[in-house]
């Protein structure tokens, strides 16, 4: 599979807020990957950096695994802020402006309002549109040139029940092409339907990232501890059911896709010369774990 970003420890602070913090992550191509959080957990930071419009303090990216360039840039579409459209010009004619404005031919201009399901409306002025219809004009802006990926930023937010499964649809659609989509969410349910990857953010750390049916499967978790944390973090994602930890103040909780009996974790660390200090067992479904996650306000 080809790597398509690259994310590697990025950080990002505003005055004392640290808004990301050592955020690493990889998506590959063809993926629909949910960045998943609360409000405030650095969703809109993160995507902001990826795209060149502030600048981490620490840390690197890499995109289609080469140095940051213009061209790599255009074959990258977003929806990052609600965008300004004139609102007296119709659809077709913003939809030029925006293309003069990237550079990109005129000729898919019909296919990307198609795609949105603004065809009809094409030469309906822009202040006539209903939000729902604006924020798929934004989508279909930015889906201009046929980028290889599509970046939303909590596309669905502020829409209603149909405004939402309309988008959602694109998104779909898009992905079916083969276009490869990085969305931030703060809903779960966004996430479940939509991503096949996750990765979940809680005040700018992440928490944990994987497949999204693997991580929302119902599991075990465990908590452990070894003086040797390095030699226990690398030892036992090498346990058969392993999904992913997260670590807390000298322990890894660790999430498993079924039940895991802890004398053999024991046994199995102990063959890789792994001590254990600590070693507890967590019943909880990670789906418990996201909602509490998403409930805690910040
Ligand atoms: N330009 C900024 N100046 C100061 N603080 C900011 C700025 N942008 C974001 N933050 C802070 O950084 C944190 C993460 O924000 P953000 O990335 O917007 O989160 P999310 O998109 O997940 O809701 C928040 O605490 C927010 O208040
Ligand atoms: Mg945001």
């Amino acid at each position: 599979m080809e790597t398509i970003l690259n994310v590697d420890k990025i950080s990002k602070s505003f005055g004392r807020i640290k808004a990301v913090n050592q955020l690493s992550f990889e998506v590959m191509k063809g993926q629909v990957f949910g960045i998943l959080g609360p409000n405030g957990s650095g969703k809109t930071t993160t995507l902001s950096m990826l795209l060149d419009l502030i600048p981490p303090d620490n840390g690197q990216f890499s995109w289609f695994q080469q140095l940051p360039s213009k061209e790599s840039r255009k074959r990258i579409g977003s929806v990052i802020e609600s965008p300004n459209f004139f609102p007296y010009l119709d659809a077709v004619t913003n939809l030029k402006i925006v293309a003069d404005i990237k550079d990109k031919p005129y000729d898919d201009i019909d296919e990307v309002l198609q795609l949105a399901g603004l065809y009809e409306r094409r030469f309906s002025k822009f202040k006539t549109f209903s939000f729902g219809m604006r924020q798929r004009l934004a989508v279909a802006s930015a889906l201009l040139g046929k980028p290889e990926v599509l970046i939303l930023d909590e596309p669905t937010n502020g829409l209603d029940p149909q405004g939402i499964a309309q988008i959602r649809e694109i998104i779909a659609l898009v992905a079916s092409r083969g276009t490869t989509i990085l969305l931030a969410s703060h809903l779960l349910d966004e996430v479940q339907k939509i991503c096949s990857y996750v990765v979940v953010l809680r005040k700018g750390i992440m928490l944990f990232s994987g497949n999204v049916k693997e991580v929302l499967a119902v599991s075990d978790s465990v908590e452990l501890s070894a003086s040797d944390m390095p030699g226990l973090t690398a030892a036992i994602r090498e346990f058969p059911g392993f999904i992913s930890f997260n670590e807390a103040e000298g322990l890894i909780q660790v999430h498993f896709s079924m039940t895991v009996n802890t004398s053999e974790i024991n046994a199995f660390l102990y063959q890789k010369g792994i001590l254990l200090s600590h070693l507890a067992e967590k019943k909880r479904s990670l789906e418990q774990h996201f909602l509490e996650l998403l409930q805690d306000t910040p």
